[in-house]
């Protein structure tokens, strides 16, 4: 893994972001995987403001991480409308390019079968953004889901829920369950860039990072990705026991190396 500590939380999306618009410039049909929540916003408007400045997203295809199941399509909070707000009109993404898993199919194992084949059918993801839970949930797959898994049905963790409350009326709003990619379709992605900031991600960082590979910290899967990039700001750093030596390590990459590639 990549460890990047940067000194804030727009330092880190216009890091992950300068990497995304280096591939999309190389490679304007790009397949991206989005993330939704508050962590990859900075990269979104990153994104947004290389967008206004010409850099072209028109072609890039995307698939979404994760979807609730049962809510209205054109609820603000459905991820569905979220990837729209947050992604598809900023970036000026073509939204046919762009899907969502389907929380509302009445078929919901079908659909999420569905969505692997897509996945394959567009030739795989080439870079993944990701976000982490508190508890070390990417996607939605928290502890104890299988390292190995697809795309399924999930039922939110309570901290999970928690979490998501802010975003509703009502904490009973939220959904209990929701469709997400697996632990092991966000391992067939090319590339992945994990951003998080600020201390309540903190413990989560730490245990996917050092700690040993378990389905307890669904994250640390990632350990056995060949090339995953985890952008943090110092506050979301603040639990890594090898922080020096990750900054050491940083410096020391020749620009070759460091630089989007
Ligand atoms: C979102 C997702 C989740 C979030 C995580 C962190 O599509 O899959 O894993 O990335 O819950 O959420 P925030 O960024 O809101 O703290």
């Amino acid at each position: 893994m990549e460890i990047v500590i940067l000194d804030s939380a727009a330092a880190v999306g216009a890091h992950a972001g300068s990497r995304i618009a280096a591939l999309v410039e190389r490679t304007p049909d790009a397949v991206l995987g989005l993330a939704t929540g508050s962590s990859p916003l900075g990269v979104y408007a990153d994104l947004a403001t290389r967008a206004a400045a010409g850099v072209d997203f028109s072609r890039v295809r995307g698939f979404a991480l994760d979807e609730y199941v049962g809510i209205p399509l054109e609820h603000p909070e459905s991820y569905a409308s979220v990837i729209h707000r947050d992604v598809i009109e900023p970036l000026g993404l073509d939204p046919a390019r762009v899907r969502v898993p389907d929380g509302r199919a009445a078929d919901l194992r079908r659909a999420c079968d569905d969505y692997e084949a897509a996945i394959v059918a567009a030739g795989g993801v080439d870079l993944q953004i990701l976000g982490i839970g508190v508890n070390g949930h990417i996607g939605f797959n928290e502890p104890t889901s299988s390292l190995a898994s697809r795309t399924r049905i999930k039922t939110l963790a309570p901290e999970t829920r928690e979490a998501n409350a802010r975003f509703f009326a009502d904490p009973d709003d939220v959904p209990t369950h929701c469709v997400t990619q697996g632990l092991g379709t966000i391992m067939d992605a090319r590339e992945i860039v994990l951003v998080a900031q600020g201390a309540a991600k903190a413990a989560a960082i730490a245990a996917i990072v050092e700690g040993p590979v378990s389905s307890m910290w669904p994250g640390s899967i990632l350990q056995h990705h060949p090339r995953v990039h985890v952008v943090l700001d110092e506050a979301a750093a603040g639990d890594l026991r090898l922080s020096d030596y990750y900054r050491y390590t940083f410096d020391f990459k020749p620009s070759w190396q460091r630089d989007p590639v």
